[in-house]
């Protein structure tokens, strides 16, 4: 564990300051609790603050990657087994609930559990009970479970992945960690605190924001929640330690691949298409009206086309200012342009 699962739970926006009041609530309570949210949003942080502020905090916690585990071996690691319960058993073993004592069971991606281990988690919900394999003997579970997922659990229920009866169980708490992109001020407050936390580790100065970078952090959707954020701080740091960091840079290092329609939308004005997003659509289904057989892979590519010409026209020719306007960095551009002169031999 790394100083990283030990951090603060940071925020001071309302969703956050709701979420705080829910861990309060549900810590010290002996029901299950569920925890959803997208990745990166803080759903392993959450399960350590409701542990921690529980009166089991002085009894273990201990953490399950249900994804992580090979299937084959996730019944004995949950519930343990005998001595040669099966070929390779050669000792017992205890198994997490057993380990987890009077503390605190963290089973996360409890989405990716197989439906064998769906129905043993339900009887040890449901009796309190559970057996090592290839033992007869019930042992008692006193360890509180959290799950989490960032899957749609209801839709797994509704689509026959996920027991509906083990929801249930899962989930007399919910709580839903907030995506960041819903936190308004909370990324600014994260910024500061990750960028001083990161140049104090590496002996350095802090950098900057220039005003455009700084509109730029806080229109930004971070797909990634705040382990993008984290780690575009990590890499800002060291680079740029001490130094004002322009748009442009900082452009470089989000990740432009996976960003939203929200983040489309918010910088619509900027695209000389159209006054937003909505007049694009109207542009496309024209498009799509006249011409019934259109190719998108070449529609991107026309525009991408477009957009590297005009960069290159108004910067007569100079690549590294032509990447800057396109927000690209210059090695992506050049691959971009031998790309393109590859589709013109086409
Ligand atoms: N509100 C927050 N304040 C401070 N750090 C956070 C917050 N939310 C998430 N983090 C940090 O971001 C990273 C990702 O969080 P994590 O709990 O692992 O997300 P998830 O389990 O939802 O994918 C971790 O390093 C975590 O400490
Ligand atoms: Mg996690």
């Amino acid at each position: 564990m790394g100083h990283d699962d030990h951090g603060d739970l940071l925020g001071a926006s309302l969703p956050m300051q709701t979420l705080r009041i829910q861990i309060a609530q549900f810590s010290n309570a002996p029901f299950s609790v569920l925890i959803e949210g997208e990745s990166g949003s803080g759903k392993d942080l959450v399960a350590r603050y409701l542990h921690h502020s529980s009166q089991r905090s002085a009894f273990p916690f201990l953490s399950l990657n249900c994804a992580a585990i090979p299937p084959g071996l996730a019944e004995s690691i949950l519930f343990g087994h005998g001595k040669g319960a099966f070929t390779g058993a050669v000792n017992t073993r205890s198994g997490y609930f057993a380990e987890a004592g009077h503390g605190t069971l963290f089973l996360d991606e409890v989405g990716e559990l197989t439906p064998a281990l769906q129905a043993k988690l339900l009887h040890v919900l449901e009796n309190g009970e559970y057996q090592r394999i290839g033992e007869t003997q019930a042992r008692r579970s006193h360890a509180r479970i959290i799950a989490a997922t960032n899957r749609d659990l209801r839709k797994e229920v509704r689509e026959g992945r996920f027991r509906i009866d083990l929801y249930h169980r899962l989930s007399v708490f919910s709580i839903l960690v907030p995506p960041l992109r819903d936190l308004g001020q909370d990324r600014n407050l994260l910024l500061q605190h990750f960028k001083v936390l990161y140049a104090k580790e590496a002996g350095q100065r802090p950098f900057d924001l220039d005003e455009q970078a700084n509109q730029r952090w806080m229109d930004y959707c971070f797909p990634g929640n705040v382990r993008e954020l984290r780690n575009i701080i990590i890499r800002l740091t060291a680079k740029y330690a001490g130094q004002t960091v322009t748009e442009a840079q900082l452009n470089a290092e989000l990740d432009l691949m996976h960003t939203g329609m929200e983040e489309v939308a918010s910088h619509a004005m900027d695209l000389p298409v159209g006054a937003n997003v909505k007049t694009m659509t109207g542009l496309a289904r024209k498009h799509l009206q006249v011409h019934t057989h259109v190719n998108l892979n070449q529609i991107l590519k026309a525009w991408e086309s477009a957009y590297v010409d005009a960069a290159m026209n108004m910067t007569h020719g100079n690549q590294t200012q032509a990447a800057r306007l396109l927000g690209v960095n210059r090695t992506t551009l050049y691959s971009r342009m031998q790309l393109q002169q590859s589709y013109k031999g086409e």
